[in-house]
């Protein structure tokens, strides 16, 4: 497994475990961490022996944001040319589902970093919020773009407006969040979701993600088309006969593909 300075990366049975490593700056994300996260991600992703990622950061922060620091002298031009967070982008277009579990302050790009996970799981201490506004910007990776999404327009528009932050309990009312565990419970918690996850049929998990994914991007009736054709499309793998044969049959089912 490659060496990584700004993340801690291990492979758990099926589940590739990605924690983020920059303590002393609350896990800012800058463009060293961007480019190790996608790496890393990748790395999982292209490995068949893994069914599911869990990412995640300290009991302090899963990540405070965008690094300040790393940008706050930069120009417009070396913003668009040479974008530090253009690697995390990466983590939208996995095939391979993303349990994120969240302690502490998810801000700024780490609310959004959640956000491009498939499931995300909260502790108590969780913190949400998009305060970019406080900064003199705005949201850069698909802050203002995925909150309305999962939350709605008004709510979303109220916390990137006026930088407020939401606590887990708000982030579970509104739907921003899967589930709120215990904090000393999470990684245990997403540990088991992500094993769920990574014992099922791979391709038939890589087909319902693409059709989650389909409902955030697509109009109602595509989505729809997109939904039954790649349903139909299962009926061509063993695992479906298998996963069918086995209900019948009153036992496990035995995927070949996982
Ligand atoms: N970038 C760089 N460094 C950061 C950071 C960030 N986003 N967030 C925290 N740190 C650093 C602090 O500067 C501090 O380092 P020093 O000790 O060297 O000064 C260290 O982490 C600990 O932070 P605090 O002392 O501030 O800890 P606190 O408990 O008092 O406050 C906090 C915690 C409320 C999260 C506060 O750190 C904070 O407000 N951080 C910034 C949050 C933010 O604005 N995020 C959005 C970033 S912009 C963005 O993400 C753009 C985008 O969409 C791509």
């Amino acid at each position: 497994m490659a060496e990584y300075e700004t993340i801690l990366v291990e492979q758990r049975g099926r589940v590739g475990w990605i924690t983020l490593n920059r303590p002393q700056a609350l896990n800012a994300l800058n463009s060293q961490l961007a480019s190790e996260l996608a790496a890393a991600a990748s790395a999982f992703d292209d490995d068949e022996g893994v069914g599911a990622i869990v990412l995640t950061g300290s009991e302090r922060a899963f990540a405070a944001g965008a690094d300040i620091k790393e940008m706050a002298d930069k120009s417009a031009h070396e913003m668009s040319m040479q974008n530090p967070f253009a690697g995390l982008e990466t983590f939208s277009r996995l095939r391979t589902p993303v349990v994120a579990a969240v302690a502490g302050y998810a801000l700024g790009g780490g609310c959004e970093l959640a956000m491009m996970c498939d499931v995300i799981l909260a502790a108590d201490t969780a913190v949400f919020g998009q305060p970019e506004i406080n900064l003199g910007v705005i949201p850069g990776l698909g802050g203002t773009q995925r909150l309305p999404r999962a939350i709605g327009v008004y709510k979303a528009a109220e916390l990137v407006l006026t930088g407020r932050t939401m606590d887990a309990a708000e982030a579970e009312r509104a739907g921003l969040v899967s589930r709120v565990v215990p904090a000393a419970e999470l990684l245990d918690e997403a540990g088991r979701v992500a094993e769920v996850i990574a014992s099922k049929s791979l391709p038939v998990v890589y087909a319902a993600k693409d059709a989650l994914r389909a409902a955030q991007q697509t109009t109602l009736a595509e989505g729809l088309r997109l939904e039954s054709r790649v349903f139909a499309s299962l009926f061509a793998l063993d695992d479906q006969k298998e996963g069918m044969a086995a209900f019948r049959e009153k036992r496990a089912p035995e995927f070949r593909h996982r």
